[in-house]
């Protein structure tokens, strides 16, 4: 809890209404449990720490540039960067500027890199291999098992089958991490991270330490009467969210209720993150910093609403 205290902030809620179900004794004095079911790393940056390629999570930024031709791998990359999208420690998707995927031309039958593909598949898909002595340098290696290249200043073919680090290999790139200081370390970010295998018990420790019965208690006997609770949409699937994230959170929840019910407090559940990401931050779900939430999501989002409203109401 002392990791969790300093970041909370108090707040003084009014409500206007009252429950005939519940007696309302207003003002309350609440705390926003910020970080315990909606991943926020910058809480808690430790808990990313023990991954190959940490720094390639979803979500990274990144410029890669031919040292050859000093030229970017994809046009207008001067602002922002590619962003990847994670597969495992070693094989990612870019994504472009325009939102769409590096990968090869004709469905993956050709060897020209082109960015085309809206949905990623397996000719979107790259292995990065890192110099050893210099994790800036790259070489990018296609589904088809060969390296990219450049072959001039406009064309990158994936027909590059030597090795080799020296400047002037057209299949050496320089990769420069460009949020590198304000990574996105959010829900998706860790589970992801992990992947599959690490991620579930990676979360149930974090589920069962971060916020306990002892810090329900500390709270009221402290003069607090009440928690806000941040929730992800994949709440509502529990206990098989879709990937990556992973079953627990509900089961994290009720304990919290369990608790609040005990120690004489209220609970505001907070729908955090909403399906397609509210707002591309770390909180609201996003693997890559876009905020994707819409019109197409809100029946989505109200069914969120409706699940927990409906078993809270038990
Ligand atoms: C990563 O994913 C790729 C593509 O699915 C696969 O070929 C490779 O074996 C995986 N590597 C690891 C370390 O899991």
């Amino acid at each position: 809890m002392a990791n969790a205290l300093w970041v909370l902030n108090i707040l003084a809620l009014y409500f206007s209404v009252s429950s005939p179900k519940h007696s309302l004794a207003l003002p309350y004095e609440a705390v926003n449990l910020g970080n315990s079911l909606v991943t926020e790393g910058w809480m808690k940056p430790s808990r990313f720490n023990d991954k190959p390629n940490n720094d390639l999570l979803d979500g990274a930024q990144v410029q890669i540039m031919s040292i050859k031709l000093q030229k970017y791998l994809t046009a207008e990359n001067s602002g922002g960067g590619d962003i990847f999208w994670r597969i495992n420690e070693s094989t990612f998707n870019l994504r472009v500027f325009n939102k769409q995927f590096m990968g090869l031309e004709n469905q993956g039958e050709g060897t020209k890199v082109v960015a085309v593909a809206n949905t990623p598949g397996n000719s979107e898909t790259f292995q990065i291999v890192r110099k050893e002595d210099d994790g800036t340098r790259i070489r990018l290696k296609a589904p088809n098992r060969q390296f990219l290249q450049v072959k001039s200043e406009s064309l990158v073919m994936a027909d590059y089958g030597g090795s080799g680090w020296e400047d002037d290999n057209p299949s050496v790139f320089r990769m420069t991490i460009v949020n590198e200081n304000n990574p996105l370390r959010g829900e998706y970010q860790i589970t992801n991270g992990y992947g599959p295998d690490k991620a579930s018990r990676i979360m149930h420790d974090h589920w069962n330490s971060y916020i306990t019965e002892q810090d329900f208690n500390f709270m009221s006997t402290n003069g607090l009467d009440a928690v806000r609770i941040p929730v992800g949409w994949w709440i509502a699937q529990d206990p098989t969210p879709p990937r990556p994230f992973v079953g627990g959170s509900l089961n994290a929840l009720d304990n919290a209720f369990t608790w609040a019910q005990k120690y004489g407090m209220k609970v505001i559940i907070d729908l955090h993150a909403a399906q397609g990401s509210q707002n591309g931050n770390d909180h609201g779900g996003t693997r890559d910093g876009y905020q994707e939430w819409g019109d197409s999501y809100i029946q989505d989002t109200v069914r969120v609403i409706d699940f927990l409203a409906r078993r809270l109401n038990t």
